[in-house]
C-alpha cells in the first residue's frame, strides 16, 4: 500500500538577517494511511514548516511531497490543515466557520450547517453556532477550528499544536472527542483518515498516536521515532502505566530535556 504522506529529501531554507537559515535539510518522512502520528520538537525547529509543505502552502527548495500518491507541491487542498493561530474569518457566524472546508469541498450547504452544529455539540460549544469568533474565549475558538478541520472531507488532518489554548481538563475531553470522532467515522475504502499532530505536550502525544516522531533542533531530524502500541479508547490513567512512564522519558531524553 503507498504511503499516505510521503516527503523525500525534503530543503526549505530562510533568508534572514544573519544570512540563510535552513530549517529542513534532505528531510524524510512517510507515514502509512489511517495512522495517527504526533511530531514533537523544540520550538523553531520547523514542525510548521512540514505541515505547511505537506498542505501545499510552501514550496521547498528541492524534495518531493506526495499526498496519496499526489504531489503536493503548488497543490493546496489535499489535506485539511489547522494552523497553529486558529485563522477563524471574523465575518463568518461559529457554524458558518466549521462548516467552511466541508462547503468549500462540495458539500450541500445545508447538510454542512447541519454537521457542523452536530460536531459542535459534541465539542461541548453547541450553544454558540450563532455567535461570531470575536465573542468566544481562545479555547472557544481553537474547538470551532478542530471542528473545522474534522468537518473537511479531506482523508489527511494536519493539526498544528490544536489544544494549546485549552485548560488541562478541557484539553483532555476534546482530546477524548477528537479519538472518538475519528474511531466513529467510516471512510467509504473502510480507511481511517490520517493524521499528523504537531504538539508540545508529550502526554498528548502518547496518549493520542501510535507513532511518536522527535525532532532535533532546526534543521530538524528525526531523533526517535517511538511505535505506541496501548489500544484505543486510552484512558486518562494510562498517564500512571509504567510502559507510559518508559516511552515519556525516551521522548523526553530525545529532547534533550531528562
Ligand atoms: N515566513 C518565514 N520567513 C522567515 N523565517 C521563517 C518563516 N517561517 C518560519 N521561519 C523560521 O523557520 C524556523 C522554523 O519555523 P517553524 O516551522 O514555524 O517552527 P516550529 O513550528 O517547529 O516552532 C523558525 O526559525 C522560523 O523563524
Ligand atoms: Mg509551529
Amino acid at each position: 500500500m503507498s504511503a499516505a504522506i510521503e516527503l523525500g529529501d525534503i530543503t526549505v531554507t530562510w533568508d534572514s538577517p544573519k544570512g540563510a537559515m535552513t530549517v529542513l535539510e534532505g528531510f524524510d518522512l512517510s507515514v502509512e494511511p489511517g495512522s495517527f502520528v504526533a511530531i514533537v520538537g523544540p520550538s523553531g525547529c520547523g514542525k510548521s514548516t512540514i505541515l505547511r509543505v505537506l498542505a501545499g502552502l510552501l514550496e521547498p527548495q528541492s524534495g518531493h511531497v506526495e499526498v496519496g500518491g499526489i504531489s503536493a507541491i503548488g497543490r493546496p487542498g489535499l489535506c485539511a490543515w489547522m494552523p497553529q493561530h486558529d485563522a477563524l474569518l471574523p465575518w463568518r457566524t461559529v457554524e458558518a466557520n466549521a462548516s467552511l472546508g466541508a462547503e468549500v469541498a462540495g458539500l450541500d450547504k445545508a447538510v454542512a450547517r447541519r454537521n457542523a452544529a452536530e460536531i459542535l455539540a459534541r465539542l461541548g460549544i453547541g450553544e454558540v453556532g450563532d455567535r461570531w469568533p470575536s465573542e468566544l474565549s481562545g479555547g472557544m475558538r481553537q474547538r470551532v477550528a478542530v471542528a473545522r478541520t474534522l468537518l473537511s472531507p479531506a482523508p489527511v488532518l494536519l493539526l498544528d499544536e490544536p489544544f494549546g489554548a485549552l485548560d488541562a481538563l478541557t484539553r483532555r475531553e476534546v482530546q477524548s472527542w477528537l479519538q472518538q470522532v475519528l474511531d466513529s467515522e467510516t471512510a467509504p475504502d473502510g480507511q481511517n483518515r490520517t493524521v499528523l499532530l504537531v504538539t508540545h505536550d508529550v502526554e498528548e502525544a502518547l496518549l493520542l498516536a501510535e507513532r511518536v516522531i522527535v525532532l532535533s533542533n532546526a534543521p530538524a531530524r528525526i531523533v526517535a521515532d517511538l511505535h505506541v502500541d496501548f489500544p484505543f479508547p486510552r484512558a486518562n490513567s494510562l498517564v500512571a502505566d509504567k510502559r507510559f512512564v518508559e516511552l515519556r522519558l525516551e521522548v523526553l531524553q530525545a529532547l534533550g530535556i531528562e
